[in-house]
Order: structure tokens, then sequence, then C-alpha cells
């Protein structure tokens, strides 16, 4: 048996002539840019998760890039963000200027230390910038009590967090929508996962989604006429008529991969050398990416690839000692939980069109292994 990582074919023969019908409904109306499938989506992805506000841009990095840009993280501006995320979530604020500031995480839910982040605080930090990683956002009552303490911006990075929620002030809120601005990325594995690129600014703000709908074309509210310098960072259309469709299959599309995570679960919780993914109380987890923690890791990784499993590290190299980012001057040692996460995490496959025998057969492989 094969298990690949991730297979988008699978979903595409399931609802293929959904798909298909959205796709040629574009490409009938020749409505490319900015379309009425993209409003139409915006409009879903509000409903769904309670935003007031939504913006469809390029890609998840590019609503990084245009929510900072707008919050000011830039020109020497300090900012706080776990050291333990993809690139994307530091890079934005490197870019145009701004100092990152990395802060460790936490070991049972790899997010964001939030009592590391406030002991890092200065007079120049002007805000935090959250990642919601793998399964359940990061502890956002704490972040927003030092946001307020400290009058910190704060950006929510959930690009992984489609349809993840978190207990705040007594509510389920779903991420991106406790900050200033929240960011999706529906980067093709992504639980909510375009055909291409595609990501989304959200906000309750209504003067930030203006600046956003604006900053996405050019910094234009009207036609050649800039009131701010923009970028060109549109969601294409014909991604807004894919995600339509996989927006109205989200629910199925979430509980399989719940499914999938407790027989995953209930396989590996008698081996010793393993540590499974811990969810906090406050949190109703999506299952996007399952992660282990394996002695071994790198064995592990090789044996499996060896049995045709598909797996993947998510992440190698904690961002403190990624080259780009030497100038900011930390050393090995500085952030050990992220550190040793690296040594130790393996992701396992995890989609919805996964089978029962698939997710069996990789657990079996496993616990061979360590037999
Ligand atoms: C945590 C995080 N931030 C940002 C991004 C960037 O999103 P995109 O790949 O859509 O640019 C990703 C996606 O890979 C991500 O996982």
């Amino acid at each position: 048996m094969k298990v690949p990582f991730y297979d988008a074919t699978r979903e595409y023969a399931l609802y293929k002539a959904e798909f298909d019908k959205a796709i040629s409904g574009v490409i009938a109306t020749g409505g490319f840019i900015l379309g009425k499938q993209v409003q139409d989506f915006e409009e879903a992805v509000c409903k769904y998760t309670g935003a007031k506000y939504a913006a469809g841009v390029a890609n998840g990095s590019d609503a990084l890039v245009i929510a900072s840009d707008i919050l000011d993280f830039k020109n020497g501006a300090e900012i706080l963000t776990p050291v333990f995320t993809f690139f994307a979530s530091a890079s934005c604020i490197a870019r145009p200027g701004g100092k990152p500031v990395f802060c460790d995480v936490d070991e049972d839910t790899y997010c964001m230390d939030m009592r590391d982040a406030e002991n890092r605080i200065t007079g120049k930090t002007k805000g935090i910038l959250p990642v919601h990683l793998f399964l359940q956002t990061a502890d956002m009552t704490m972040c927003m009590e030092i946001a307020e303490k400290h009058h910190l911006a704060v950006l929510e990075d959930a690009a992984e967090a489609f349809g993840m929620r978190t207990l705040y002030k007594g509510e389920h809120k779903h991420a991106g929508l406790i900050g200033d601005f929240g960011v999706f990325s529906f980067f093709p594995t992504k639980t909510l996962g375009g055909y291409g690129d595609g990501g989304m600014i959200v906000t309750n703000n209504e003067e930030l989604y203006q600046k956003a709908k604006s900053y996405r074309v050019h910094g234009s509210s009207k036609k050649y006429h800039h009131d701010h310098i923009g970028y060109n960072s549109r969601l294409d259309t014909l991604q807004a008529a894919i995600l339509n469709v996989k927006l109205s299959h989200i629910d199925t599309a979430i509980q399989k991969r719940a499914e999938h995570a407790t027989q995953y679960r209930e396989l590996l919780k008698d081996i010793a050398e393993i540590k499974l993914p811990v969810i906090t109380q406050n949190n109703k987890e999506v299952n996007y990416v399952f992660c282990i923690q394996a002695e071994r890791r790198d064995a592990l990784d090789n044996y499996l690839k060896s049995k045709e499993i598909g797996t993947s590290i998510y992440y190698p190299v904690p961002l403190h000692l990624q080259k780009c980012f030497e100038y900011l001057g930390y050393k090995k040692g500085d952030f050990p939980v992220a550190e040793r996460l690296c040594g130790t995490v393996l992701a396992l496959p995890l989609f919805p069109e996964l089978t029962e025998d698939e997710v069996s057969f990789v657990g079996e492989s496993i616990k061979a292994f360590y037999k």
C-alpha cells in the first residue's frame, strides 16, 4: 500500500461536477479579476467565521504583508512572533524594516509561549503576531491581555487555522477574529485549500477593512486614484469559484480529518517513544496537520518513506537559525523548546479522503518501527 501525504485528486473526483461547473462559470463570463465569485466567497467566509469584513488576496503571505503594512509593523518597530512557524510569519515584518522579536513556543501546543513573549517587550514593541499552528489557536486570552496592557496591535496568523475556534471572553471565536486583523491561506494543502494560491484578510474593524481592500489594488479605492502605495494582490476569481465549492463541504472535510486523527491517537497511544499532540481545554481544534514528536525521528521518517508513506517535517529549522535572520544576532540554544521540536516533529498523512485502511497502515508501520 502507498499512502500519499496529501492528494488533491481524490476530492476533485468526489465533487467533479460541482468543480467543473464553478470553473466553467467563471470562464464563460470572463470576470477573471475580482469577479462576482470573489465577493460571494468573501461573504461566505464572513458567514462561516463570524467576521464582519473579509478581503480576498493572492495568498496568505501577501495577506500578512498587507496587514503588517497597515498596522505599521515596519521601520524599526519590534514585533513579537514565534520562532517555530512558517517563514512568512516573520518575513512580513522583516522585509519592510520591522524587527521580528522571536519567542519560544509551548511544548504541548507548538504555539507561542505568551509568558516568554511578554518578557521580550521593550519600549519599541509595537505589535504581536501570534500563529495558530497545526491544530489549535495560540492562547488568545493571554495574548490580548498583553496587547491591551502594552498597547500593541495584534495580527493573527490564522493561515493554517480555518475552522479553528477558541474560547475567548466566554464565547467560542473563530481564529483570526480576536486581534485587529487575521489572515487565512488557501494554499492547496490547507483545510480550506484552493487549486493554486489564495489568501484572505479578515477583521471586524471597518477602517482597517477599507484599507486592506484598497491596498490589494495598488492602494486605490477609485480606479487610477491612489490614496496609498499598495500592492497588486487579488484573490483570483477562478480560485474563489473553487473555494466556494470547497467551503460548502468544509464541515464534512473537518469531520473526516477529526476521524483520522482519532484513529491515529488510538493506534499510537501506547508507543512510549511518541508524544501525541495535546489540545488545550479552551480550543475547538481542526486537524490541519497531525504532528507527532518522535524519538529517532529521522530514522522513523526514512522507514516510513521506505514503506511509501508520505510524511513531512514542519519545521526542520527554527527561524532564529535561518541564514537570512543571522543579522538579528540569535544563536543556537536561545529557544530550547523550538529547537527540540525541530528535531522531533513529524507530520503524518492527513487529508479528508484518506481511508481507514491507509491510516491503519501508517499506525501499524510506526508500531513495527519501534518494536
Ligand atoms: C503559518 C503560516 N503562515 C503563513 C503562510 C503563508 O501562506 P501562503 O502559502 O498562502 O502564502 C502559511 C502557509 O504556508 C503558514 O502555514
